[in-house]
Parts: C-alpha cells; sequence; structure tokens
C-alpha cells in the first residue's frame, strides 16, 4: 500500500489557510499555490538517491554529493495542476514537463480525457503528477493510469487538499504511489467538492467565475 505522507509544516498551513479564505483573489491564489509547491517539492524529493563525486573547489580536490538516478518528470493535470509546476520547475529546471488533461462530468462527476502530452522518455524517469485537488480521487487514479499505460513505473502523487475517500481510491487503484499531501479534509458534499476545502481551484487560479 503507498503512504500518505500529510506535508504539515507551518509555512505550507500557513498559505494553504490563505488559499482556502473566500476573500483570496485570483492573483494572491496563484502566488500562493506556487509557494506552497515549491515547499512541497522539497519535502516530496527528500529520498532521491545521491551520489559521491569528486569536485575541485578553488581551495582543493574533495568529494562531494550530487542528485544521482533516475531524471524527473512533472506531469501537472490540466488545468488546476498547471498552478503547482512553476513550484518544482524553480527547484526542478532540468525536469520535464508533461501535461495530462481531464475534467470532471458536472452530471456524473466522473474524469473525462481530453488531452496528454508526455515526454518521449517518460517510462525512464521518475514521475510526479500534482494536482491542488484530490476529491472523488477519480482524475488522480486515471491521471496515473495513462501514465503507467505509457510505461511509467516510478510515480508520486502530490495534492494539496484531499479527503478520505479520494486518497482510498488512489491507494487501491494504485498501491505502489506515494500520495503526498498538505492537507486532509472531512468530506464531499452532494456536488463532489471538498468540504471545507477552498473551492473550485480550476476556475480560482484562471479567474473563470
Ligand atoms: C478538479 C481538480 C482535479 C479534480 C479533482 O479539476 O483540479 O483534477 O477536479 O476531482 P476528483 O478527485 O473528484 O476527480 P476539474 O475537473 O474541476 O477541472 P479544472 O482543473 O479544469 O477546473
Ligand atoms: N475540484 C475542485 O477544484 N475542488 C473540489 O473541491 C473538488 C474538485
Amino acid at each position: 500500500m503507498g503512504q500518505v505522507h500529510v506535508l504539515d509544516h507551518p509555512l505550507i498551513q500557513h498559505k494553504l489557510t490563505l488559499m482556502r479564505q473566500v476573500e483570496t483573489g485570483a492573483k494572491d491564489f496563484r502566488e500562493l499555490l506556487s509557494e506552497i509547491a515549491t515547499l512541497m517539492c522539497y519535502e516530496v524529493t527528500r529520498d532521491l538517491p545521491m551520489e559521491e563525486i569528486e569536485i575541485e573547489t578553488p581551495i582543493c580536490k574533495c568529494k562531494s554529493r550530487v542528485i544521482t538516478g533516475k531524471k524527473l518528470g512533472i506531469v501537472p493535470i490540466l488545468r488546476a495542476g498547471l498552478g503547482m509546476v512553476d513550484g518544482f520547475v524553480n527547484l526542478i529546471p532540468t525536469c520535464k514537463v508533461g501535461h495530462i488533461g481531464l475534467y470532471r462530468d458536472p452530471e456524473t462527476h466522473l474524469p473525462v480525457e481530453y488531452y496528454c502530452k508526455l515526454p518521449p522518455d517518460v517510462g525512464e524517469r521518475e514521475i510526479i503528477v500534482v494536482d491542488p485537488m484530490l476529491a472523488t480521487g477519480g482524475s488522480s487514479s486515471d491521471a496515473i493510469s495513462m501514465l503507467k499505460a505509457r510505461g511509467c513505473k516510478n510515480i508520486r502523487l502530490v495534492c494539496l487538499v484531499g479527503v478520505p475517500e479520494g486518497i482510498t481510491k488512489v491507494q487501491q487503484d494504485h498501491p505502489d504511489v506515494d500520495i503526498f499531501i498538505a492537507a486532509i479534509d472531512e468530506k464531499l458534499n452532494e456536488n463532489k467538492y471538498i468540504v471545507p476545502g477552498l473551492g473550485d481551484a480550476g476556475d480560482r487560479i484562471f479567474g473563470t467565475k
């Protein structure tokens, strides 16, 4: 079973509280999400393998550590996942970015695929899927299935806010995937929105409502 890592660093929690507030406008919402994504990236990459290499400082030769192993790929789930990309790319400037387009059908709340563009060597990479919201879990689970169908074996999921139902769905469908999340909220409402949540993340990022 994949592990669930709750990232409860005070800076993340403080910024998330600001994001939740209804009076927070799109500009601040976007900036806060990007800042939180950077903070989460720091935790999500904590266990990357390292190796020692020989370098020369202005003083002498020495051994020093660098990240080794698989290259990284960031895959946002459109649209709201886009708001987390800069935060990751700021810290991992050489990573490749793929995009998966999914929207929730307003009636069934099931994800509908409309776009998928991934780096050609995606199967060789350590993939970090980003999406602020983990509600029913349908979108994240489908995105991970799409990645696995294209050869990805090492996948982690990073979300801002989720509920137990969504976490359980991803764990059941993808027991090999670790989940990193800033908050586990109480429940879903009748429209499958997270309660208390922060509303519709995509609309708040892009000002579409
Ligand atoms: C939101 C969110 C997730 C999904 C979560 O996207 O960004 O992708 O809902 O819900 P789920 O866990 O029940 O699948 P949405 O479908 O609203 O599209 P958008 O990002 O384009 O607004
Ligand atoms: N998608 C969102 O953007 N917000 C929710 O609360 C649930 C799904």
